[in-house]
């Protein structure tokens, strides 16, 4: 069960947002602004406490907050950034997260890492290899949860920005998996969910206790996750897609 989430109000330097599709436009600050609201709604109807930061906008990126801390039940790490923009957004984490927890670890150079890129599963963590977070960054977190009591393996990533662009784990077992993690044999012991390419931004798709936060414009995904039996909220985040960003960046949940 999640009883908390942080998420960060996005500024109106958002346009200025890393992005891989800039064919996609500029997000439009008035419907970022909705979109937020209707997400943190969202949370808050899981159940869930959401403590909600001002906009930074000395960060662009600064409302993906999952990628600069990475909560566990036992400890929390703040993270380093792997892009060079993002860099200094971890810091301005920190006092918030230490409201939460008294165990706090750090991801230091030269190991980069981003949250986007750790996939928790019960007290495994799956920590992929991207552009963003390096081996080193990946060995400092498997040495702290083994600190901990837990595990952490590495997932070598290709084509997705981050691991959990291309994945989520909706616990029982099931995963939603999409492009170059399908045929993935880290993963050959779950029940997959696959999500097809037309629908590949859904794959972001995250569990918030009773329900599933779907996104909106991924009609199959959507009918996949219910006939798998989980109930399903539909969220719009078409702005933030149009800056790498998706349903789970935008928040930490513990
Ligand atoms: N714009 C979010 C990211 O690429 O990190």
């Amino acid at each position: 069960m999640f009883k908390n989430a942080i998420v960060r109000r996005p500024g109106h330097s958002l346009v200025n947002g890393i992005t891989s599709t800039p064919e996609l436009g500029k997000p439009d600050y008035g419907l970022t602004i909705k979109q937020h609201d209707a997400y943190i709604g969202a949370l808050r109807f899981c159940g869930v406490e959401v403590t909600v930061l001002q906009a930074d906008e000395r960060f662009p990126d600064s409302c993906f907050v999952e990628d600069v801390a990475v909560c566990t039940k036992k400890f929390a790490v703040i993270t380093n950034p792997g892009a060079s923009s993002r860099k200094g957004e971890e810091k301005v984490i920190i006092e918030v997260i230490k409201k939460f927890y008294n165990n706090l670890e750090y991801i230091k150079e030269p190991g980069t890492l981003e949250g986007g890129d750790v996939m928790m599963v019960g007290e495994h963590f799956y920590i992929g290899l991207s552009k963003r977070t390096n081996r080193e960054g990946a060995h400092q977190l498997i040495e702290v949860l083994k600190k901990y009591g837990m595990s952490g393996s590495i997932v070598e990533t290709s084509e997705m920005l981050h691991l959990k662009s291309g994945l989520a784990y909706l616990e029982d077992n099931i995963l939603l998996v999409t492009g170059e993690f399908i045929n993935n044999l880290e993963f050959k012991k779950f029940n997959k969910i696959m999500i097809e390419e037309e629908e590949i931004y859904s794959a972001n798709c995250i569990r918030v206790n009773d329900y599933v936060l779907v996104p909106a414009g991924s009609p199959e995904t959507k009918e996949k996750i219910k006939a798998a039996g989980f109930k399903v909220i539909v969220v719009d985040t078409s702005e933030y897609r149009k800056v790498n960003g998706g349903l789970s960046c935008l928040s930490l949940r513990f």
